[in-house]
């Protein structure tokens, strides 16, 4: 599988690294609009073509599939030209800017019979499949919630805010560990600097009283990654940023029992164990490459598709429309 890389900045390079470690696959061509990233692109693959021009590799006969790994509002005009031009796409998140130009896109993959994948890297790494393991064997009981805090100093994007730029983590693994179709959406934010919120808190309500909060911030001192999942039974901890246990599975909950005759309720707290599951070392993008390309060869839909990219953009729009409004609350 030959593949054109478009866009070399921050990214794009964890993508060509990957595509080109691959077996199945191989990095044709590399366009890129800044001289600077096209001598470093140069500098490291000596036998790739690199060019200013992301027409060039989109029309290339050599080329089965585009990975579009530049800002988000570039995302859609890439993607239709290579999906026109008979290519597979990988798309970085968030997939598009609007609902309407995700669906363009779906729509047009279907005609051709081409495939889209998203790029929400999480969902393959081994935390989020042992805890999508954990909840799925019923580990953790009943879902409660998902909070999240995903905040570090920067790196402020030109094109976006704080919520289209760290949120769409959040939101792909929700989607992917939830599965129910969120119900409304509460934003509110903060722009200091760039007239781009880069600071924001978003509530998500999903059926069955699952809550979600997600704490996004390019204000912070400090870098932390830390997701706390709350279940009936169990409770959880996911540090992304610790070495060995990222996880942690805390054997704690409450129980609210009432006894006939007793005007009060009785309330049981439980607190037992905690175990570090154990986790593979892999890299998660190499997994999600190799996915798109086994994927491709075997006519498979991957279940990133444009349909759980769109999901996690409708998400954004929704909680756009509520930051507007200081935290209204927008039905899904
Ligand atoms: N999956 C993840 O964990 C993850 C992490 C970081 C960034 N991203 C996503 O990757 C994308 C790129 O982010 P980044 O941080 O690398 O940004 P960046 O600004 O560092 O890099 C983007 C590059 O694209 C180039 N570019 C822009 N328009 C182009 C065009 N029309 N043709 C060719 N090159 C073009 C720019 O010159 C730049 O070098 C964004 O969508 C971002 O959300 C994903």
């Amino acid at each position: 599988m030959n593949f054109g890389v478009i866009g070399y900045g921050y990214w794009g390079p964890n993508i060509v690294r990957n595509l080109a470690a691959l077996e199945g696959s191989k990095v044709a061509a590399i366009a890129e609009i800044s001289p600077a990233a096209r001598h470093r692109a140069l500098k490291t693959y000596p036998d790739i073509k690199v060019t200013a021009d992301p027409i060039e590799i989109i029309q290339s006969t050599e080329i089965d599939a585009i990975a579009v790994i530049t800002p988000v509002w570039t995302h859609f005009e890439l993607a239709k030209a290579a999906l026109l031009n008979g290519k597979h796409v990988f798309v970085e998140k968030p997939f598009t800017s609007t609902a309407a130009q995700g669906e363009e896109l779906i729509n047009l993959a279907e005609q051709k019979n081409l495939k889209i994948m998203v790029d929400h890297t999480f969902l393959f790494t081994s935390a989020v499949k042992k805890i999508r393991e954990l909840l799925d064997e019923g580990t953790l009981g009943k879902l409660y919630y998902y909070d999240s805090t995903r905040v570090n100093l920067g790196l402020f994007q030109h094109d976006i805010n704080v919520l289209w730029d760290l949120a769409p983590h959040d939101l792909s693994v929700m989607d992917y560990l939830i599965k129910a179709s969120p119900e409304a959406i509460v934003a509110s934010g903060q722009s200091h600097l760039n007239g781009h919120e880069d600071i924001a808190f978003m509530t998500v309500y999903f059926p069955g009283k699952v809550i979600a909060h997600i704490n996004v911030n390019w204000l912070s001192p400090v870098k932390v990654r830390t997701t706390l999942i709350g279940g009936e039974k169990r409770m959880l901890v996911w540090n992304d940023l610790e070495a060995d246990e990222k996880l942690k599975v805390y054997d704690k909950g409450v129980q609210f029992t009432s006894k006939e005759g007793v005007y009060e309720l009785l309330v049981n707290y439980r607190s037992g164990d905690m175990w570090a599951p154990h986790l593979d070392q892999v890299e998660a993008l190499r997994l999600e490459m190799s996915y798109f390309v086994d994927c491709i060869t075997h006519g498979r839909q991957p279940f990133n598709d444009g349909q759980a990219g769109l999901r996690v953009v409708k998400m954004l729009e929704a909680a756009s429309e509520s930051m507007k409004q200081r935290g209204g609350l927008v039905y899904l």
